[in-house]
């Protein structure tokens, strides 16, 4: 019987979100006709990126052969799956309540704050599940795994939730999330953005005079492994693999690679190894990205020359429906978020990243004086991906985006509660912006609006709050008396 998380391979998680959690499971689906991209956007009209169960799919039909899968979606999607990834106990997940299970999340992972890094631990050649087959040279041909092409707009296949893991020339390692372009039988694209980690350990090299760089690329991570890997939560030159032993408070195992002495998470489902070679460059893309619209193609990144391919037997190929469903945990990031700022702004409360409206960032906070609202929101300017920035008070649930909505409708005034920010960093994948890295932005002030601020003298109270002081059982005596036919 699997119980709640943390969990040291996906294995071990699936099989808890089959027992404890929503999984739909498809025999078969045609690819090359994009049912599996039809059947992700009807899910998520039907449910929303919070409520929308996992997907696994045992056969799938791509370039015109039908391959054996599984392929595995929308794993992290759910409150409740990212409830069991960290640990929250099973009879505290809700069956329905998603926002709810989402802020019992970050609420354990707030109570452990501030974590501290654990070092990794090896494990032999033959105790690492990974390494159950292994392929070399032309044994390899990574177009035989069902890697799929997500969207027709696509430049072909992706592999879209690798982790690359580079040293840097001083020893330090980095694990980065970056999609790679399948350009042939032993050839992928490598595509951080400038400036990610992964990319400054490969420009390093480069710096250095150095022809190649020896690289692995691990798929299906573990849950907490992939948060670190796709995320900010362990900053620049920590060690995301143990960050992640200190959110999973055990040590993350790693196995040495076949053709140098790279150190990789041993209970993954596939590493590939390679050489990236630093003097050839290539274009890349484009791909449907985070807001849902189609990127720009990179016009010169990175590629790797595939040497060795480990991996399980009958490996499940994770495919990310990218600006469709919600692709990691971040309840852990936002935890170390939410302390990292409160050291510098004790007033917040709250701090969201609502990853299906990208753009928006909300912010909570304990408001005691006129216009600290919008004081705390420049604070923020520094952040590219807040384009939309809204503060409220603590009373409102800013994990719930239709409750910011209405608090902005209902508490909003936008002069003088706004102030536009013409230029600034920006996100690079926004489709909007004329010159991508750059953008304007708006703060808005959805607080209560004191008197000083232009508010009325007198600031009314909900209608609900009127409620429970009448009867402060009510809510609850109706979820004993009439819960059956709500
Ligand atoms: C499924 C998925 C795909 C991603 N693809 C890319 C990518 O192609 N390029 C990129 O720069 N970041 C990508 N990201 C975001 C990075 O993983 C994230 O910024 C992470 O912090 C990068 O690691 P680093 O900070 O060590 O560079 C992706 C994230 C996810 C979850």
């Amino acid at each position: 019987m699997i119980g709640t998380g943390p969990y040291n391979s996906l294995r071990e998680y699936l099989t808890a979100v089959e027992a404890h959690g929503k999984l739909i499971k498809i025999d078969e689906i045609d690819q090359d006709a994009y049912e599996l991209t039809g059947f992700m956007y009807k899910l998520i009209d039907k449910y929303g990126w919070l409520d929308a169960p996992a997907v696994l799919v045992e056969k799938v039909k791509v370039s015109g052969e039908w391959m054996e899968g599984p392929i595995l979606i929308n794993q992290y999607g759910m409150g409740g799956h990212e409830a069991l990834v960290v640990g929250v106990p099973l009879d505290e997940i809700d069956p329905e309540d998603h926002i709810l299970n989402y802020k019992k999340s970050l609420q354990k992972m707030l109570s452990e704050m501030p974590i501290e890094p654990m070092k990794t631990k090896e494990v032999k050649a033959s105790d690492a599940p990974s390494k159950e087959v292994v392929l070399k040279g032309d044994e390899i041909d990574i177009l035989s795994f069902p890697f799929i092409q997500t969207n027709p707009a696509d430049n072909g296949r992706f592999i879209n939730t690798g982790n690359l893991i580079t040293i840097d020339p001083d020893g330090g390692r980095n694990v980065g999330t970056y999609r790679m372009q399948i350009k042939g039988p032993r050839k992928i694209g490598i595509s951080p953005e400038k400036n990610q980690d992964g990319w400054k350990a490969l420009m390093a090299h480069k710096e250095k005079g150095a022809s190649h760089a020896n690289v692995a690329v691990v798929l299906g991570s573990d849950p907490i492994v992939f948060a670190m890997s796709s995320s900010k939560t362990a900053r620049s030159g920590q060690d995301e693999l143990e960050i992640a032993g200190g959110f999973k408070g055990e040590s993350v195992e790693v196995v040495k690679c076949e053709d140098s002495d790279i150190m990789v998470p041993a209970n993954v489902e596939m590493i590939i190894e390679g050489e990236i070679p630093l003097d050839d460059f290539e274009e890349e893309g484009p791909f449907g990205e985070m807001y849902g619209y189609m990127g720009l193609p990179h016009e010169s990144t990175f590629y790797m020359n595939i040497k060795t391919v480990t991996h399980r037997k009958n490996p499940i190929v994770v495919n990310q429906f990218t600006g469709v469903t919600r692709g990691f945990v971040t309840s852990p990031g936002e935890a170390a978020s939410v302390k990292g700022f409160q050291k510098f702004m004790p007033e917040l409360r709250g701090f969201h990243i609502p990853i299906d409206h990208v753009g928006f960032l909300f912010i909570s906070i304990e408001k005691t004086k006129p216009h600290q609202a919008l004081e705390i929101a420049e604070k923020f300017n520094f952040l590219p991906i807040g384009k939309i920035v809204v503060v409220v008070d603590e009373d409102v649930n800013i994990h719930s985006t239709k409750e910011v909505f209405q608090t902005v409708g209902a508490r909003w005034q936008p002069f003088p509660g706004a102030k536009t920010i013409e230029d600034g960093p920006g996100f690079f994948l926004d489709p909007s912006a004329k010159n991508r890295g750059k953008s304007s932005r708006i703060l808005i002030d959805a607080t209560r609006q004191l008197p000083e601020e232009n508010g009325p003298d007198v600031y009314p109270k909900l209608n609900r709050e009127h409620l429970v002081e009448h009867d402060p059982e009510i809510l609850e005596l109706v979820k004993e008396k009439w819960g059956h036919l709500i």
